[in-house]
């Protein structure tokens, strides 16, 4: 017997600093009729000065935490979905879990980039499923922007900064939020987005060379034809593990990587496209923060009413996947 989950809350956070198309034509050879017409965004927010991808989650949590009134004390775990942290370790739930003093909570960081909200509501899930848990933060931080390559213009325009957290928590009632999670992994297609870290070997050992780029490396075109084949699938199995039909779905919430994908799939998968929502134009690719800053903006402004079952999805680094069916009550 599995334990019902319940989802608690959603919040956002990102940088002050927007950065329109225009402000990308400053920077490379571009235009805002380019990236509107291949993308869909229309600005994005980036870090500037002491910020990162810690001092955003904490911003997330915060608000979080003053709108639920949850405890601190009672939170058991945090897991942080980061894939482009300042430092490797110590992880950003562990800085996290300092910063808003939740003593009683283990913390990690797990890396499945965009899809890495869906990866670490499932890890949340199986824990509070376990017994082993009763409250878990899920937060998703990243703070891309510092890792871009700012010369490259097919990469350097896609992507803004952002946090979001939720709690997910042992359902007192019996209800269970979250009816279905399918996650995929294709390693083969690896060198399809990369970042690479500066390292070195010992000395004693034969020298190892850095590689020359150390940036966000992505094949946009690769990504593209990937997600146009894989995404109806995983979605297909999600549905399938739900033993639902893409007509019992009230909202579609794909990981807002490009508009035009997004559209693209919701012909795919067969939704009225009055059913699917993205605000990538505001924001970019946030990797792992994209899905729930969607669903807590369109929460708050009225366009998601509740209760309403949700069907979600994402691709990223790896290749990782991940579709999910959700209540929001
Ligand atoms: C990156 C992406 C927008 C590029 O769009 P595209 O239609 O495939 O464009 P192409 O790569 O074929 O490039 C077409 C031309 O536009 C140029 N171009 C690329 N970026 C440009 C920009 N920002 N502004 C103007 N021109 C640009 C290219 O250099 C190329 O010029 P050329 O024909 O002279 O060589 C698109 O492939 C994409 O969104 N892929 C998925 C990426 C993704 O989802 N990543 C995140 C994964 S989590």
């Amino acid at each position: 017997m599995t334990i019902p989950v319940k989802i608690r809350g959603m919040e956002f956070s990102v940088p002050k600093l927007t950065l329109t198309n225009d402000d990308m034509a400053k920077l490379v050879e571009t235009n805002d009729e380019w990236i509107v017409q291949r993308t869909g965004i229309k600005e994005r927010h980036v870090v500037s000065g002491e910020e990162d991808a810690v001092t955003l989650g904490i911003e997330a949590v915060k608000k979080l935490i003053n709108n639920t009134g949850i405890d601190v004390n009672t939170i058991d775990m945090i897991i942080s979905a980061t894939s482009a942290p300042q430092r490797p370790y110590p992880s950003v739930a562990c800085e996290i879990q300092s910063a808003i003093e939740a003593v009683n909570a283990s913390a990690f960081d797990i890396v499945a980039a965009c899809s890495g909200f869906l990866y670490a509501m499932q890890i949340a899930r199986a824990n509070i499923a376990s017994g082993f848990a009763n409250r878990i933060l899920v937060l998703s931080s990243d703070a891309t922007s510092k890792f871009l390559d700012w010369t490259d213009r097919s990469s350097c325009v896609l992507f803004g900064d952002g946090a979001a957290a939720t709690f997910i928590e042992k359902s007192d009632d019996g209800n269970d939020d979250i009816i279905a999670i399918h996650l995929e992994a294709e390693g083969k297609n690896k060198e399809f987005i990369s970042l690479s870290l500066p390292n070195q070997n010992c000395p004693l050992a034969i020298p190892h060379q850095n590689p020359e780029n150390l940036h966000i490396k992505m094949a946009g075109k690769d990504v593209y034809k990937y997600v146009m084949q894989k995404i109806p699938s995983v979605v297909e199995k999600t549905l399938a593990k739900a033993n639902m039909t893409i007509d019992d779905i009230d909202y579609f919430i794909p990981h807002q990587a490009n508009l035009r994908m997004i559209e693209a799939l919701t012909t795919r998968i067969k939704i009225s496209p009055k059913k699917v929502l993205h605000n990538i134009e505001k924001y970019g690719n946030m990797s792992a923060t994209s899905i729930p800053c969607v669903i807590a903006e369109k929460i708050k402004n009225g366009e998601l009413k509740t209760p309403s079952k949700v069907l979600l999805s994402a691709f990223g680094a790896g290749m990782t996947s991940a579709g999910a069916i959700i209540i929001l009550r």
